[in-house]
């Protein structure tokens, strides 16, 4: 690719904020005044490339990148978050919520499969040969003169335009198996294709290291899936490469029949949130007990454990509530996480969630433990069964006013 053609692709705004075009303009001309070279690397370049807007400015060096950015900071503001140990360091920029990642060109070895690896300082090409696959191992030159310069040691483009998802070496699954995730990611995000010779590394060996990973690095992979748009696709290939039963035995498929739920729907009010949504649709259907082994499998939050769990309770026991009054539904969700009441309204449509969803949950009576303690009643527990009569009474349409409230109220006491 000629120079001219990335420096047109750098300068069109709707791929790269003039924002980021001016920080990078300002990261080039530091690096230049200290002879530094300096490149953007990794997603920058592949999106960048793919015509697509760039979302994280992955900025590498051949030199010290903590120096780099301490200079930055001083010229031109912000915040350093260094890690000397890695030669990296996080800039967060002046004025605005960006962040640069600034990194020290190294090369890394794996002393054990499936544990993070050991990195030396090194330089741009050995750091392009650590990476993953080569749609991700380009670089662009920053720096002086070189702005511009597209260095493709691996055919990246070429993968590119054909549309291949190509490792670089064939211990990379086995060195890194969460790379078996990523690749299907890119497959699913750019309708790509896993090259054959890389499938073929989707082996036992490596799936024996994946089977041993962290619940919190399968986790982080799965949540990443989740995040894309076409996440219920992506984990049908995940599930037809057998990733599945690797993670746990008990690990279901992804019902494609949820699959156009995971898109939130904000409409309702409820905080759009598509890992718990997916989560919840994917374990929904479980029992208790492999529920119980997939959330400490996978390492969940409690928070997330809580959604799962009362999203499959509650599916469960929507027999035994049909039919009920608007007060009895109400009193058996109002426990439940709301997000967990959507993803069973989603599945089931069951009417009765959708008004406790969007109406029941905020009726209230007028009366308050203040105005019964006015009326002289000793304040214990009978203040919560009054108002929780009350309540019931407003929901069930007993009542349908103040005064209806009042004597009811007054009959009670
Ligand atoms: N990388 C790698 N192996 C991994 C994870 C990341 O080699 N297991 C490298 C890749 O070169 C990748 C870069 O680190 O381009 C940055 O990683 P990340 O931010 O996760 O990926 P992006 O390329 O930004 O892609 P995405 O759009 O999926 O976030």
């Amino acid at each position: 690719m000629q120079k001219d053609d990335v420096l047109r692709l750098f300068h069109n705004p709707d791929l790269i904020l003039p924002m980021q075009q001016n920080l990078l303009a300002d990261i080039a001309a530091q690096a230049a005044s200290v002879n530094m070279p300096c490149y953007v690397v990794g997603g920058f370049v592949r999106d960048l490339l793919l015509g697509r807007p760039v979302k994280d400015l992955d900025v590498i060096v051949e030199g010290d990148a903590v120096k780099l950015g301490d200079q930055l900071v001083k010229k031109y503001g912000g915040k350093l978050t260094p890690h000397f140990k890695f030669g990296t360091a996080f800039w967060h920029v002046p004025d605005s919520e960006q962040i640069v990642d600034l990194i020290t060109a190294r090369s890394e070895t794996y002393e054990r499969s499936g544990v993070l690896p050991v990195v030396t300082p090194s330089t741009i090409e050995d750091d392009l040969r650590r990476r993953d696959f080569t749609i991700n191992a380009m670089a662009i030159r920053l720096d002086g003169e070189h702005f511009g310069e597209l260095l493709d040691p691996l055919n990246g483009r070429s993968d590119l335009e054909h549309g291949f998802v190509r490792v670089l070496h064939d211990r990379s699954f086995v060195d890194d198996p969460t790379r078996i995730f990523r690749a299907v990611r890119y497959e699913g995000r750019y309708g790509f294709k896993i090259e054959s010779a890389t499938l073929s590394l989707v082996n036992a060996e490596a799936l024996e290291v994946l089977a041993a990973l962290s619940g919190e690095r399968l986790r982080n992979e799965l949540d990443l899936i989740l995040d894309e748009k076409n996440s219920a696709r992506i984990l049908f290939r995940v599930a037809s490469l057998e990733l599945l039963k690797r993670i746990h035995p008990h690990m279901p498929e992804f019902d494609q029949r949820y699959a156009g739920f995971i898109e939130m729907d904000n409409r309702l009010d409820i905080p759009a949130d598509r890992r718990t949504m997916g989560y919840m649709l994917w374990f929904m259907d479980l029992s208790e007990e492999d529920i119980f082994l997939l959330v400490n499998r996978l390492d969940f939050s409690n928070e997330m454990s809580l959604a799962v769990w009362a999203a499959s309770q509650l599916k469960r026991g929507l027999p035994h509530l049909m039919g009920s009054t608007p007060s009895v539904w109400t009193y058996a969700l109002e426990k439940l996480p709301l997000l967990s009441i959507y993803a069973v309204y989603l599945v089931a449509r069951e009417d009765a969630l959708l008004s406790y969803i969007s109406l029941w949950r905020h009726v209230k009576p007028h009366t308050t433990g203040k105005a019964l303690k006015a009326r002289g009643l000793v304040p214990g527990p009978r203040y919560g069964e009054i108002l929780t009569r009350l309540r019931a009474a407003w929901l069930d349409g007993e009542i349908s006013d103040k005064v209806q409230e009042i004597r009811l109220l007054e009959s009670m006491l």
